[in-house]
């Protein structure tokens, strides 16, 4: 395994959450670098199975010599349908380390970073057909203007898009270079990276479908874990992070408490502990990738079943 390709982050804190059954069937949704899939493994009994996904086919150099490990190239969003393929009706615990690996952002010809130069790629699958050079040539004024203002919180989202418009198909974003040129009157002289990072994020989201995948994913959730069963997501931003936590403390992504007829408020989830985990100092010293994280555990309850 390559050691630079990812730091797992809340490592301790994420296995002894997630692993309460050692002979169990454990869901690992972000392989990556097989951080956090060997500390499942190390937790587990002979009998004990994991199945972790990554859409990336790079994630998969990473693969472990382990007989309990079924490491799927698919999107995590199909879980529910992998499952029933492979004859599983529940689990034991689902693991989710949202976002992208080191190793990703590290990698100039895959375009996520605004500090290096390549092809203004942003694909984690490297076979899906839309890249952020695509999005950034095809999309309308309203869809692109969606783009900015949810997934980047950018504020002059407006005069952004005003600016790529009449560039469209000019070769202008082929690279990360000559986007940064195509834009570059718009970028503050005071915090560049800052509304660079904005702008890479929100292409990022809407490249890989990050928050349908998430919101499909966490819709299934609950009936594919057993009674007692742990779902654990590590979210490195504000949007995931009030999915998670509407799931967890109000039953449902919208956030809205609901009842049935009789007014009766039934939860799948019980939120332990009650508020988000975030790293300790020490982690983020030594690993400052850390410092957005927040994870979030949910214990299914018996009430949906
Ligand atoms: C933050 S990294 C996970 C790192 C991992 N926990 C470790 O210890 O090395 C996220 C990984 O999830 C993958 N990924 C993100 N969204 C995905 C999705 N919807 N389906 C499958 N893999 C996904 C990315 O390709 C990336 O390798």
């Amino acid at each position: 395994m390559e050691t630079t390709y990812h730091i797992p982050v809340l490592f301790k804190e994420s296995i002894d959450a997630l692993v309460l059954n050692p002979s169990g069937t454990y869901i690992d949704l972000t392989f990556g670098g097989g951080g956090h899939s060997s500390g499942i493994l190390k937790a587990l009994d002979s009998k004990g199975r994991l199945i972790a996904f990554d859409k990336d086919t790079d994630a998969h150099k990473n693969t472990i010599d382990d007989k309990r490990l079924t490491l799927v190239k698919h999107n995590f969003r199909y879980l529910k349908q992998y499952l029933a393929y492979l004859g599983i009706s529940k689990v034991d615990g689902i693991l989710g380390d949202l976002g992208i690996s080191s190793h990703q952002i590290n990698t100039d010809s895959r375009g996520f970073a605004h500090r290096f130069n390549g092809p203004l790629d942003m694909r984690m699958d490297p076979l899906s057909s839309l890249s952020a050079a695509n999005i950034l040539d095809t999309y309308s004024e309203k869809e692109l203007l969606r783009v900015f203002n949810e997934y980047g919180e950018i504020k002059n989202a407006f005069k952004l898009v005003h600016h790529i418009i009449p560039q469209q198909n000019t070769g202008k974003f082929d690279t990360v270079e000559s986007f940064k040129h195509a834009i570059e009157t718009l970028i503050p002289q005071k915090d560049p990276s800052k509304y660079l990072s904005q702008v890479f994020q929100a292409l990022r989201i809407e490249v890989n479908q990050e928050m349908s995948d998430l919101q499909t994913l966490l819709e299934d959730a609950a009936q594919l874990l057993k009674v007692d069963g742990r779902l654990v997501i590590i979210s490195y931003h504000s949007l995931e992070d009030r999915l998670v936590k509407n799931l967890l403390l109000k039953g449902q992504l919208k956030g809205r408490l609901e009842s049935d007829v009789f007014g009766r408020v039934s939860l799948p989830f019980k939120a332990e502990p009650h508020k988000a985990i975030i790293p300790s100092e020490e982690e983020i010293s030594i690993n400052p990738r850390s410092r957005s994280a927040k994870m979030r555990v949910g214990i299914k309850l018996a009430t949906n079943e």
